[in-house]
């Protein structure tokens, strides 16, 4: 608990191009967490580089993606949005939690098979360990909850088994960590192939949104959709490419299906997919108007970011304090 509220924990890779599944599905739902929860939300840079970055690239789409957090809403004062590299107590948890994780749980992780599977000329040990620092995130602040998609469930899981293994030992240490299920966001699949999730690692840039493309781009890669041959706008399991344009539609203008339908009753796909990128633009154009006012304004960005990083350093600190205690390190002299 902080402030008498329950802690939410999540956060983001600073790899790859946020897109509009991203926000739909998980971004927009963390903008009035505040209201109930004290909520962390970090860009997890350092799991980004499990992957080989380009330095200047990557600098630049890590201080981008928090720019992004607080152009979509995400109030800065009312959460904490910071770096995880600049929190080292991460990486130091994190080792203190490999001794205490067993290869064989690592082993068993689907997401470190695929990955392995994708990067195969660099299969690194962070790779492998990837779960272990994303419970350190977690734990470092003693979390209730962590909203997670079912691509991370089992990260979760891992989480949950190392702290009650931790605490089994040392005590009441950690807080177990419990997925929160709350709102559910909107489930985007790629433009391109419904039966994917829209992606920001997919290989067909017309299958995603990104959130920085402009309006004649999403008009573009909405008019490009794949559909099906009849032309009835219709949400249905057989219908998966309209299906997600009307979720799309839906979650981007505030309307229900009931009345999408309604509205495209008798008209056909063209004006559909335009009305879709007309909806998508107005949640879009805000957001750029936003991004470039706050990444312009270096002086209000680096604030945030010192005073989130201290506030995030401050919680993180207190736990790793009482772990170094526990499991016996000697005191550093003051
Ligand atoms: N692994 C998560 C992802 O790729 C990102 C992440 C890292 C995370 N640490 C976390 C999410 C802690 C929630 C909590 O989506």
């Amino acid at each position: 608990m902080i402030n008498d509220k329950k802690v939410l924990y999540s956060g983001m890779q600073a790899t790859g191009n946020l897109t509009l599944g991203n926000y739909l599905g998980a971004l927009k739902n963390w903008l009035t967490l505040n209201e109930e929860y004290e909520c962390f939300f970090g860009v997890m840079d350092l799991h980004s580089i499990t992957v080989r970055q380009d330095p200047a690239e990557f600098r630049k789409r890590a201080r981008n993606l928090l720019a992004l957090y607080i152009a979509a809403g995400l109030d800065p004062v009312k959460n904490c949005i910071y770096y995880q590299s600049h929190v080292s107590a991460h990486a130091e948890l994190g080792w203190i939690l490999d001794c205490f994780t067993y290869m064989g749980e690592l082993n068993r992780m689907t997401q470190f098979k695929d990955k392995s599977a994708k990067h195969s000329d660099n299969i690194n040990a962070g790779l492998y360990t990837y779960p272990v620092l994303m419970a350190a995130d977690i734990l470092l602040y003693q979390a209730d909850y962590v909203p997670v998609g079912k691509d991370q469930q089992q990260h979760l899981e891992i989480t949950r088994d190392i702290a009650q293994r931790f605490n089994a030992i040392y005590g009441d240490v950690f807080t177990i960590p419990e997925g929160y299920y709350g709102k559910k966001g909107a489930k985007v699949m790629s433009l391109q192939d419904p039966s994917k999730k829209m992606s920001k690692s997919d290989e067909n840039v017309n299958g995603s949104i990104y959130l920085m493309d402009d309006v004649d781009t999403v008009v573009r890669k909405c008019k490009r959709a794949v559909t099906d041959s009849d032309s009835e706008v219709r949400y249905s399991e057989d219908k998966p490419g309209v299906s997600n344009l009307l979720e799309i539609y839906t979650a981007c203008s505030g309307k229900s299906i009931e009345e999408a339908e309604k509205e495209f009753d008798g008209k056909g796909y063209g004006e559909f997919k335009l009305a879709v990128a007309e909806a998508v633009n107005s949640v879009l154009e805000p957001m750029h108007k936003e991004f470039d006012r706050i990444i312009k304004d270096k002086e209000y960005l680096d604030g945030i970011i010192k005073e989130n990083d201290d506030k995030a350093r401050y919680f993180a600190n207190k736990t790793l304090r009482k772990v170094r205690k526990k499991v016996g390190f000697t005191d550093i002299p003051r």
